[in-house]
């Protein structure tokens, strides 16, 4: 009978190894690179890294700030290159260090205006509505002009009929993940690490803020990986306590 108790301990080790080794297997499956291939395609543009997140603020007639915006901006155009002399796609971040910020707001409707001072000249025009009977606010309008060394003409895009960034009034809108803003079929916008609030705001500070759904999502998985892992833990403890009380009752029956 003590074999029993042995063995249930052996069989406990082996399921907390293999645990253990699919937890380290995973975590190599993901941290790991993948095996050097040698590059031979060329990638059509390079993607820079992620854009440096910017804070701007608006203020309002009485000196307060009225709008607050911490954003990434990565703009991604479609224009007619001179020295390709063909339709190119480029992204390009939005240094915060060479963009001067300004705009303005009214009772249910706040811009922010960020204008680059570097070579390549872009003007962005974020137009934030606000819903007085929902009390809801989001982005609806984007436009964007651009005259880069590199374009043959220069980009003009406006969309005004846009839904992005839905907050309540009072509360701020933040996301972490990365999101992307269709505005036409030439210019798209990458986010970052968003927080802005353009109404309702109470001493130059952000309010409470209502996280999108894609932190939600993303906070999904841990909680699921964990409750499996909780889940395995208490098995393994169990087939332990259950092995132990087995040998246990082996050593009073001999
Ligand atoms: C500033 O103006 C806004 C509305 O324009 C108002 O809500 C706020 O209370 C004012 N702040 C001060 C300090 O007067
Ligand atoms: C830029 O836009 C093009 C076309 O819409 C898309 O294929 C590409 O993935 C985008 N690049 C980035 C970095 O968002
Ligand atoms: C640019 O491309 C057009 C056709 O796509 C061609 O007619 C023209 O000669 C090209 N110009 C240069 C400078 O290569
Ligand atoms: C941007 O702002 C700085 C400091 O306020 C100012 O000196 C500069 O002239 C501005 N640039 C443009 C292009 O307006
Ligand atoms: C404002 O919100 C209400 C209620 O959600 C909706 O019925 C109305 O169409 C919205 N107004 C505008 C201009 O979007
Ligand atoms: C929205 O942005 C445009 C620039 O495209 C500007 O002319 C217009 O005045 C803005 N509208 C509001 C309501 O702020
Ligand atoms: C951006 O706006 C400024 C001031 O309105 C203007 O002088 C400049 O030409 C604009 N730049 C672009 C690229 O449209
Ligand atoms: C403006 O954006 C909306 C929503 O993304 C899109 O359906 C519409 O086609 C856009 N308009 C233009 C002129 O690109």
């Amino acid at each position: 009978m003590k074999k029993n108790g042995v063995q249930s301990r052996w069989s406990l080790a082996v399921t907390l190894h293999l645990l253990l080794a699919a937890i380290v297997h995973q975590g190599f499956a993901t941290v790991a690179p993948p095996t050097a291939a040698p590059t031979t395609t060329a990638a059509p543009h390079k993607d820079p890294s992620n854009p440096e997140k910017g804070n701007y603020v608006v203020n309002g007639k009485n000196d307060t700030a009225c709008l607050l915006a911490a954003i990434g901006v990565q703009l991604n155009v479609s224009f007619s290159s001179v020295s390709q002399n063909q339709t190119v796609q480029e992204v390009v971040n939005i240094q915060p260090s060479a963009t001067n910020s300004s705009g303005s707001c009214d009772t249910d409707s706040a811009s922010l205006r960020l204008m680059t001072t570097d070579v390549q000249k872009t003007n962005l025009t974020f137009n934030f509505t606000l819903n007085t009977t929902s009390n809801k606010y989001y982005l609806s309008e984007v436009a964007l002009s651009a005259a880069w060394p590199d374009m043959k003409d220069p980009v003009s895009v406006r969309n005004t009929s846009l839904d992005y960034l839905r907050g309540s009034l009072g509360y701020s809108y933040m996301c972490r993940d990365k999101q992307t803003l269709f505005v036409s079929k030439d210019f798209s916008m990458n986010i970052f690490q968003v927080q802005v609030q353009p109404f309702g705001l109470t001493g130059n500070q952000f309010g409470a803020a209502e996280e999108c759904q894609l932190d939600e999502d993303d906070m999904l998985i841990p909680i699921i990986v964990g409750a499996a892992l909780a889940g395995l833990v208490l098995i393994v403890l169990l087939a332990y306590l259950i092995g132990r009380k087995r040998s246990h009752a082996g050593y009073q029956t001999i």
